[in-house]
């Protein structure tokens, strides 16, 4: 195992899409951010230096951060935001994970542009469970607003409503040609036949679950949030944002004569108007004879599921199965310590006096779980549970249960109201936990893709309508159930995860459809140090930001 060091300057960056440019806020001037790569057991080192005048925090998504909880990266939960002028380096250790994930902006909506990959090698002695494929490429999905997303988001707050919506997806950054003058930004897959490449798929879109298809070719899905899966043949991917898949394509034999499109587009069940449109990037075959790509070939399009596909999404998510081998699965709790049950969906909030709200009936949206929408505080709670200061900062009573009336799929309660306030969950060191999530339809049922910080979680069950305590536990898996760190709760449905507490330190946990998370659909888990030296959080680095 080595040291990777990596130094990520902040800077604004130009950036021509749809045909205009703007100053963008970048990773070393680069859109998408430079690929971090290292081996399973590395320890990395980021030294980011903000040369923005907004605050900045990087997350480094998925990756477990045991014992390395300052290295985790949410504004205001484990760190105070790294200001202009200054740096902070992010120190960590990347135990028991191999695959993809992603690296990203953690504060306000500053990753709608500050997002990169991230590629964890197996071991040098160690191979894949599949074998090595001849290429391997990141695709990572994004959005892209012609205003400036800071913008977006604050007005949205500011006035109540929901934000605009992007003007396009990208692959790699790039919209593709079906957008408007955008074919010569697009994302080129140059290939040969008869190979293997692994396609390393990362959803850092904002705020939209994706489907994604290559014209006349199916993908094997190998491996989902860094951890590997039973192979199984589709092709259709349905990805939620936060979530990151990898997939073996297998190259036509022969030269094909042809080009294909790989394309994405949005899975979406909520209300109110949507931008309906698709990403696409090309797969070139080389020419057997002169290696040229593209000659005057056919395009050969996908076709992808439409906009509202739950039963398409449920029949995916079902096939998702741990390799359930113990050189590379994690042992899922068969026993449960504490199990919890939080509603997750959105509400409303009043309209200040005076004050025009474009949000349901005159109020604001907001969103929560329990019905707690969850405030941010003015310094980063971490430090505040670790030097044991908290008061003023956080409360330690997040409400065990769900608020009244209890039929989430039903008809609404007739105060929308959530409740406000920075209020956290405290589990002992080595907690087994087991968690139901339950979407609430008070403003209309619709997916979340709930992201747990610190952790990898299995998805032992998952359902449509409200969860049945009594009858529902008898149909959980839990011998195979997927790994994962993002599930996407089903539109007006539940699922329910096991995870051990076992990462001591502060957590968040939100939705990653970022105007959710802005709206309070986020909540924090504090883990209790063990009673040995090696089940503590040790002491902060001395280069952490201060508030
Ligand atoms: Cu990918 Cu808390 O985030």
């Amino acid at each position: 195992c080595v040291t990777r060091h990596y130094t990520f300057s902040i800077v604004q960056h130009n950036v021509t899409r749809l045909c205009s440019t703007k100053s963008i806020i970048s990773v070393n001037g680069k859109f998408p951010g430079p690929r971090l790569v290292a081996r399973e057991g590395d320890q990395v080192l980021v030294k980011v230096v903000n040369n923005v005048t907004n605050n900045v925090s990087i997350h480094w998504h998925g990756i477990r951060q045991l014992r390395s909880g300052w290295a985790d990266g949410p504004a205001y939960v484990t760190q105070c935001p790294i200001q202009s002028g200054q740096s902070y380096t992010y120190n960590f250790t990347i135990t028991g994970q191999r695959g993809t994930l992603f690296w990203h902006a953690h504060i306000s909506w500053l990753r709608a542009t500050l997002y990169g990959p991230i590629i964890i090698l197996p071991r040098k002695n160690d191979s894949y469970p599949f074998k090595k494929p001849y290429k391997e490429v990141p695709i990572i999905f994004g959005e892209w607003w012609n205003a400036d997303p800071e913008a977006v988001i604050n007005q949205a707050l500011q006035t109540g409503g929901g934000p605009n919506v992007s003007d396009a997806y990208t692959i790699n950054g790039l919209p593709g040609p079906l957008y408007n003058c955008s074919s010569k930004d697009t994302f080129r897959l140059r290939v040969k036949p008869g190979k293997t490449y692994l396609l390393r798929l990362i959803n850092a879109a904002m705020n939209d679950e994706l489907f994604f298809s290559i014209a006349n070719h199916t993908v094997t899905i190998v491996e989902a949030d860094a951890v590997y899966v039973k192979p199984f043949a589709t092709s259709v991917v349905v990805i939620t944002p936060g979530q990151t898949t990898n997939v073996l394509l297998k190259t036509k034999p022969h030269y094909p004569n042809a080009t294909f499109l790989m394309a994405a587009s949005p899975y979406f069940t909520g209300q109110g108007t949507f931008d309906n449109s698709t990403v696409a990037g090309l797969i070139e075959y080389e020419h057997p004879s002169d290696h040229s790509f593209n000659k005057n070939t056919t395009l050969f399009k996908p076709t992808l599921p439409p906009l509202g596909s739950t039963g398409f999404v449920a029949n995916f998510t079902k096939k998702l199965r741990s390799l359930n081998n113990p050189k590379y699965t994690a042992t899922v709790p068969q026993t449960v310590d504490k199990r919890f049950f939080f509603t997750v969906g959105l509400g409303s909030s009043p309209c200040p006096q005076n004050a025009t709200c474009q949000g349901p009936n005159g109020t604001k949206f907001a969103a929560s779980v329990n019905n707690v929408s969850f405030a941010l505080p003015a310094t980063a709670m971490l430090q505040a549970h670790f030097f044991k200061n908290y008061s003023g900062v956080y409360t330690t009573d997040f409400p065990a249960n769900p608020p009244n009336p209890y039929n989430y799929t039903g008809t609404p309660p007739n105060n929308t109201f959530v409740s406000n306030g920075t209020r956290l969950v405290v589990l002992p060191f080595n907690t087994s936990v087991e968690l139901v999530l339950q979407d609430t339809s008070i403003l209309g049922a619709e997916s979340h893709p709930l992201h747990l910080h610190g952790f990898n979680f299995f998805i032992v069950g998952e359902g449509f309508n409200n969860y049945d305590p009594t009858n529902d536990p008898a149909k959980f898996n839990l011998v195979d159930p997927v790994e994962r760190n993002t599930v996407g709760v089903p539109s007006g449905g539940w699922v329910a995860i096991r995870f051990l507490a076992d990462n001591p330190g502060v957590w968040f946990m939100h939705c990653h459809f970022d105007v959710h998370t802005s709206w309070g659909l986020r909540m924090t888990w504090i883990v209790q140090d063990g009673l040995l030296a090696t089940q503590k959080l040790p002491p902060p680095p001395s280069d952490l930001p201060k508030c």
